[in-house]
């Protein structure tokens, strides 16, 4: 029965009302990068339930190329910090000398804290999708592997949980650490568990490091 269309299994279309769509933009306001984790677990099935929500992101020919593998033993997670610790090491002599102190003072994971890590790759051997979209654009993989990570955060995020993407990595390292088959590219370290608090602002900007812009500034360019 392969290529025959399955008839759609809802019989009715959902519709978005006006205090759904109000939600939602609270949703996409107060959705934060976290690095202030409590350390209690999440409860069970939360995981399951937020990488069944980022299988529902859109993705290149359908490929759905995203590998989330989750960090449990100590061992992997010690070595990811310490990995974390020489990148933001350089990335701190590597400021122009007037931002390293603020770069000094700034939080930029919540590693030891958060009891859930999620490692996520890009599996750029995958067949499934049988390659549509990205013979001349490979890199579509990738961009559909974030768009399953932000699906993830803003799900996680409507259940009260904290989600912070931590780049500072060396992405060589991390696949030797998970030993990752060769083609698995890594996209993000995601920490995941209940934050501490949730502003409004992002962090980054009560700090002083860098203040959000809106499109329409950018766009009057
Ligand atoms: C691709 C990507 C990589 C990021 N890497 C880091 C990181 O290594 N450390 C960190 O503290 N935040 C990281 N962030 C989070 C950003 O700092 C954050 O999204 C931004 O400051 C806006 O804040 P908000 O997410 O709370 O709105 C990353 C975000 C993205 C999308």
């Amino acid at each position: 029965m392969s290529g025959t269309p399955k008839p759609d299994s809802h019989t009715e279309t959902p519709s978005f009302d006006s205090v759904f769509r109000g939600e939602l933009e609270t949703l996409f306001r107060w959705r934060r990068d976290v690095r202030h984790f409590r350390r209690d677990p999440l409860p069970k099935g939360m995981v399951e339930h937020l990488l069944a929500m980022a299988d529902l992101a859109p993705s290149v020919g359908n490929s759905q190329p995203w590998r989330f593998l989750q960090v449990t033993t100590e061992d992997s997670r010690a070595r990811v910090v310490a990995n974390f610790e020489d990148c933001n090491a350089q990335a701190l002599a590597n400021q122009d000398p007037d931002r390293q102190d603020l770069y000094a003072s700034l939080k930029l994971e919540g590693l030891r804290a958060s009891p859930v890590h999620l490692a996520v790759f890009c599996d750029e051997g995958t067949e499934q999708g049988h390659g549509l979209g990205q013979e001349t654009m490979p890199e579509t993989r990738r961009y559909s592997v974030v768009m399953a990570i932000h699906t993830l955060w803003l799900a996680a995020r409507a259940q009260g949980v904290g989600v912070g993407w931590v780049s500072i990595l060396n992405p060589a390292d991390v696949a030797r650490i998970l030993n990752t088959p060769p083609d698995w590219t890594f996209v993000a370290y995601l920490c995941v568990g209940w934050p501490q608090d949730y502003t409004e602002v992002p962090e980054l900007e009560r700090l002083g490091w860098q203040a959000r812009r809106t499109q329409m500034e950018t766009v009057a360019r």
